[in-house]
């Protein structure tokens, strides 16, 4: 019989714990006699043929770096069924039979596309600083970020009281909730404002002048980044034309997507990383490897494929009551 090959890749934006990941599904593939391969730049490498087969020393010190080695992109070709179509026949020459998806839902719906249309063997390993990936409690990279965030904001909140000033920090997150959250929390924030609010302008004015009143220095409103990144400045712009309030804007920007991932991030990817392997071997596809009450165990991939912002927004009520 021949050895079994699987095959690897990472897709979307990278996260802190990616690396632990890879390490992961290459030793744990190694260790078990299995042939593994890693696919550069995400799908759009798989349809280039972007192929490096990976050894023990392929993924010697990597468990502490952040980013991913083997690199990652969107790739619109792949978004085709004509892509997926050239993908599996790639993959099938190759001698490829499982290919295992570090990434996002995005990710996760390429997957399921390359199941669906070609019964494609495939595992997904939660991977995105937003966790909002809905049947998983946990995304790899999200403490990191969050903890890094954490640390901007405390530095600002020093310059903040020393100067009696007003800051908008935006934080990541296009459609999620959940950085902005943590932070907003951890930070003691004025006010958080998330991806789709309407932004309430007299309300933030009202915020800052209550803790005014009562002898606050400084204040700080936690943006989430939204559709369109920079949203502060015209959050800015409003509060100095209609409310004479100046605000300084800081945009954390991608500095939450790199570094080195945090104690957290390295054991759950650790776990992911084993898991899938093992399940390949098992022939339990297609499946996602994922975090449900605090332990990490396997979901189906058909409920991994969803947005979910959810995981987070019910921590909006304690951001409120704790901000008064
Ligand atoms: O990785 C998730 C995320 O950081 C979102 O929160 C953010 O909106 C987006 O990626 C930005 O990514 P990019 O720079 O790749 O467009």
């Amino acid at each position: 019989m021949s050895i079994m090959h699987i095959a690897l890749l990472c897709s979307g934006g990278d996260a802190p714990g990616m690396n632990c990941a890879i390490r992961a599904v290459v030793r744990t593939a190694l260790f078990n006699g299995l042939q593994v391969t890693g696919i550069k730049r995400g799908y759009a490498g798989l349809l280039k043929g972007e192929f490096h087969p990976m050894n023990l020393s392929s993924v010697g010190n990597i468990i502490q770096r952040g980013g991913t080695i083997l690199q990652t992109s969107r790739s619109p070709e792949f978004m085709k069924p004509e892509g997926r179509i050239k993908a599996v026949e790639i993959l099938r020459a190759q001698g490829i039979n499982a290919l295992i998806v570090i990434g996002g839902d995005g990710s996760f719906n390429g997957a399921k596309a390359l199941w669906d249309e070609h019964q494609f063997p495939v595992v997904g390993i939660p991977g995105t600083i937003d966790n909002d990936i809905s049947g998983t409690e946990y995304t790899i990279g999200f403490e990191t970020a969050v903890e890094t965030a954490i640390e901007a904001v405390d530095r600002i909140r020093d310059t903040a009281h020393s100067h009696a000033r007003t800051f908008l920090v935006e934080v990541m997150g296009r459609n999620s909730s959940a950085i902005a959250l943590k932070v907003g929390v951890c930070t003691g924030a004025e006010n958080v404002l998330l991806p789709h609010d309407k932004v309430n302008h007299q309300k933030i004015v009202d915020d800052i002048q209550r803790g005014m009143a009562r002898g606050k220095e400084s204040s700080i409103i936690i943006v989430a980044e939204g559709p369109v990144a920079g949203r502060s400045y015209e959050i800015q712009k409003v509060l100095k034309e209609k409310y004479k309030l100046d605000a300084h804007v800081a945009i954390l920007g991608h500095i939450q997507r790199g570094g080195s991932p945090m104690a957290d991030d390295r054991f759950i990817a650790s776990q992911m990383g084993h898991l899938a392997v093992q399940t390949i071997m098992e022939k339990n596809y297609p499946t996602v490897t994922v975090v449900k009450n605090g332990k990490v165990t396997l979901a189906t991939l058909e409920d991994c494929t969803q947005k979910a912002d959810y995981n987070f927004i019910e921590f909006q009520k304690l951001a409120q009551t704790l901000s008064i």
